[in-house]
């Protein structure tokens, strides 16, 4: 199995990854559904919309400096590395809904975050944006200006930077095969770019240990953890190097 897409690897001009929550999780960074997910412990529409953060912004703005912490003190795992390796060798994208910035981290250079960035912040009323990697002692901070700031990540209701957005579609329908990785593909628009792929005639293939919505559409679905699967699938790449 694992040979078989190191062989379609090679062949490809294009790989792009799709990335959701579960190739972060081996890194001790929570999932949103699932058993362990956050969105079983927390209520989404009270800390992930807009509307909740303008009724109560200290409460939001807790939960985002808890995730912050974590997120900061965290290392990319080796599925995140792999597919850093990977770029080395091959021109790969990574479209990400993840906002804690590993695969920067882990040194892909064409990442394109989705959702925004939880280490970045912007604010809520003039152009003000900093990537901020240490605490706030007062919460919700203020900007310079007097209003109040927030993280530059995407909520419910939200519509995503329209300029990753559309980069990603094109990278999605330009590319020979798509690996969607650790995602349970449950949210819009994100969801769709594996459509956009699979409609350019891509290999299609998931890593998840779950079905999701897209699995019966997948040639291939390996259904094991990103941090095992992924340096398993580069080991036979560069095998054949
Ligand atoms: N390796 C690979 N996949 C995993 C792992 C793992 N170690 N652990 C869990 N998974 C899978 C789960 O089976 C699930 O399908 O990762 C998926 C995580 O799904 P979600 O928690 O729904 O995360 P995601 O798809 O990224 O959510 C999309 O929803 O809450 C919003 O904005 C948030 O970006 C997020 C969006």
């Amino acid at each position: 199995m694992f040979r078989r897409i190191a062989d379609k690897l090679h062949q490809a001009e294009k790989i792009v990854f799709v990335t959701g929550a579960g190739i972060s999780q081996e890194s001790g960074i929570p999932t949103f559904r699932g058993k362990d997910g956050l969105w079983r412990k927390y209520d989404a529409m009270k800390l992930a919309t807009i509307d909740a953060f303008y009724e109560n912004p200290k409460i939001v703005w807790e939960w985002y400096e808890e995730r912050r912490k974590n997120i900061l003190a965290a290392k990319p795992n080796p599925g995140h590395l792999a597919m850093a390796e990977l770029e080395k060798h091959k021109p790969v994208h990574v479209l990400t809904q993840n906002i804690d910035g590993m695969h920067k981290r882990a040194g892909n250079t064409k990442v394109y975050e989705l959702h925004g960035s939880i280490i970045t912040i912007k604010c809520t009323v003039c152009d003000f944006k900093d990537t901020v990697m240490t605490s706030f002692s007062e919460l919700p901070p203020v900007c310079k200006c007097g209003n109040i700031l927030r993280p530059d990540v995407v909520w419910f209701g939200e519509s995503l930077p329209q300029n990753v957005w559309h980069a990603a579609i094109q990278q999605a329908s330009s590319c020979d095969i798509m690996i969607v990785v650790g995602t349970s593909l449950a949210v819009s628009p994100a969801n769709l770019l594996p459509v956009y792929a699979q409609q350019n005639g891509a290999i299609m293939v998931e890593v998840n240990p779950e079905e999701t919505p897209m699995s019966v559409s997948m040639d291939l679905s390996i259904r094991s953890s990103a941090a095992k699967a992924l340096p398993e699938l580069l080991l036979y790449f560069k095998d054949k190097l």
